[in-house]
């Protein structure tokens, strides 16, 4: 399938989406959220193990939601656009497989709440994060009063969303927004290294603890744990287990399925 607004590649089990209108700076229609949508479950149906979302161009990772789109929106229709948004983020989040937010330039708004939803954010120098809905009027609508809080803590969670404050790549990285600031000419190549590692994994196992890890925080801790207990003990007897344990005793490299 090919799509207008986004390309998807899959290369070595590795699947990334970029998002593709850069003169727009990546604002995300609803053809493009549909479109990423459907990248998705491609990558899926794909068996990927590792899936990257980029931005095309130099200047953003995506700026937002499409502001042109929203200008006149009613109430029914802002909720329509909400949950299409809150759709791709869980899409996102409850993708079988680690993915990776590889973040240039501008992650606003939007933008932002996407690479929150993504297992892992690698950023460059120049990236610009932002939740800056407060601007426009409106506030985070695509996840980004839940999820922003949970990596950044409640204040700063607060301050990035009450003053719509953009924070360059490494405020970012020191409040827990972004795992890993590379250079501007490293971002590529560093994030196909790490999705090259992701996918090279027991992905039956990287399944299992994306699964309990999602799972943090969504009730009582005990019941964290019990999902924990039973998901690890699941893992016995697969063939990833059985052959992981099997080639550290013989001292080997492990080949996972
Ligand atoms: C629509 C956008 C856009 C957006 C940029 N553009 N962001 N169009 N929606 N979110 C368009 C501009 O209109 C312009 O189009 C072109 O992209 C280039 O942008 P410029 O502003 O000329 O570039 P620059 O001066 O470099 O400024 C870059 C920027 C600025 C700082 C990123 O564009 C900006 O502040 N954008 C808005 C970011 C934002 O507020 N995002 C949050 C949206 S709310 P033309 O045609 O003039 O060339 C949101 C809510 C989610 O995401 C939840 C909804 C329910």
């Amino acid at each position: 399938m090919t799509w207008d607004t986004i390309t998807l590649d899959i290369d070595d089990d590795v699947a990334r989406i970029t998002v593709d209108r850069p003169e727009q700076l990546n604002a995300l229609t609803v053809d493009t959220l549909e479109a990423i949508e459907e990248g998705l479950t491609e990558a899926a149906a794909a068996d990927a193990r590792a899936v990257v979302l980029a931005g095309a161009g130099e200047k953003a990772f995506i700026a937002g939601a499409d502001i042109s789109y929203m200008v006149d929106l009613s109430t029914p229709e802002a909720q329509a656009y909400a949950e299409l948004g809150h759709r791709v983020a869980d899409a996102i989040e409850s993708f079988p497989a680690p993915v990776i937010a590889a973040v240039d330039g501008y992650a606003l708004g939007g933008g932002c709440e996407l690479a929150l939803a993504c297992d892992l954010r690698i950023a460059d120098e120049s990236a610009v994060f932002g939740q800056t809905e407060i601007d426009l009027g409106i506030i985070p609508g695509w996840g980004g009063t839940q999820r922003l809080p949970a990596l950044v803590g409640d204040e700063t969670a607060r301050r990035l969303i009450f003053l719509g404050e953009r924070i360059d790549a490494d405020t970012a990285a020191e409040c827990g927004l972004v795992g890993e600031v590379v250079a501007d000419d490293a971002l590529d190549d560093r994030v196909d290294e790490l999705a090259e590692t992701l996918a090279s994994q027991s992905a039956t196992a990287i399944r299992a603890a994306k699964e309990a890890l999602n799972a943090a925080g969504d009730g009582p801790a005990a019941t964290g744990l019990a999902l924990e207990r039973r998901t690890c003990a699941g893992l016995f007897g697969t063939h990833d287990q059985r052959e992981g344990m099997q080639a550290f005793l013989e001292k080997r490299d492990a080949a996972f399925e």
